[in-house]
């Protein structure tokens, strides 16, 4: 495992968005793994100033996100799909038929995760996969708990969850209390990591997840045991690490 320490939030996506573009040059039909939320929007900002100066095309890029709400339209402002257009799908060449998300609005939930890991296998899982870091270690939005064996499920959230996350809803509008997320096995089967976590908030879960134990209770913990991962974290975030 590799930790980049670095000034400020705006360096972790450069440098997170540097890794990004070499995966994509190296292989233009890479699979990308992609995290919404906060912390990965200075990336997405990033690729798309690139794309724009012509450094790199997302042509033959296929792209699978970790995770969507439970029961919302795919147009609604919170929905992980609207994040992914307003902050990267819409401004760059990604053919839109090898964009996946899980489909928050399926009449089967179950029948969906099967479905959402079956087309990750068929693609051969993911390249480069991008992860943001819960306060609490969850990745995607497997919550302290999960077995690492999981694949594409559907999870209960974590009160602490929905809490941070009903900044993105309008007033008066309750967080789902499900999701699908990728599981940690399916995460696991990435051939690299980039998780990408800044601000004070997230120094705990930072120092527990790489300097504690590998347990369920730490979900990203078990990123321990992945042969390459690299934690770009700023000061803040890695200020417990010593
Ligand atoms: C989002 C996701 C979550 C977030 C995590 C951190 O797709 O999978 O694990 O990465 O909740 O969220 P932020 O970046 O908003 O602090």
């Amino acid at each position: 495992m590799q930790i980049r320490v670095v000034g400020e939030p705006s360096s972790v996506a450069d440098g997170a968005a540097r890794e990004v573009i070499r995966q994509v040059t190296e292989r233009p039909d890479s699979v990308l793994g992609l995290a919404t939320g906060a912390t990965p929007e200075g990336l997405y900002r990033e690729l798309v100033k690139a794309y724009r100066r012509g450094r790199v095309s997302f042509a033959r890029v296929s792209t699978f996100n970790l995770d969507e709400y439970v029961g919302l339209p795919a147009g609604h402002p919170a929905s992980y799909h609207h994040y992914m257009e307003r902050h990267l799908l819409a401004y760059v060449d990604v053919d839109p038929l090898h964009v996946h998300i899980p489909n928050g609005q399926a009449p089967d939930v179950d029948q969906e995760c099967r479905r959402y890991e079956e087309q990750l296998r068929r693609a051969g899982y993911v390249d480069l996969q991008i992860l943001g870091l819960g306060r609490n270690g969850h990745i995607g939005f497997n919550e302290p708990g999960t077995p690492f064996g999981s694949l594409t499920h559907r999870v209960a959230l974590a009160e602490t969850t929905r809490e941070a996350n009903r900044v993105h809803f309008p007033a008066g509008q309750e967080p789902p209390r499900e999701a699908i997320t990728m599981g940690i096995r399916s995460i696991m089967q990435a051939r690299r990591i980039l998780v990408l976590a800044t601000g004070e908030a997230k120094a705990e879960a930072v120092a527990a997840a790489v300097l504690g134990p590998v347990t369920e209770q730490v979900p990203a913990s078990i990123l321990q045991l992945h042969p390459s991962v690299t934690w770009w974290l700023d000061e803040a975030a890695a200020s417990l690490l010593e």
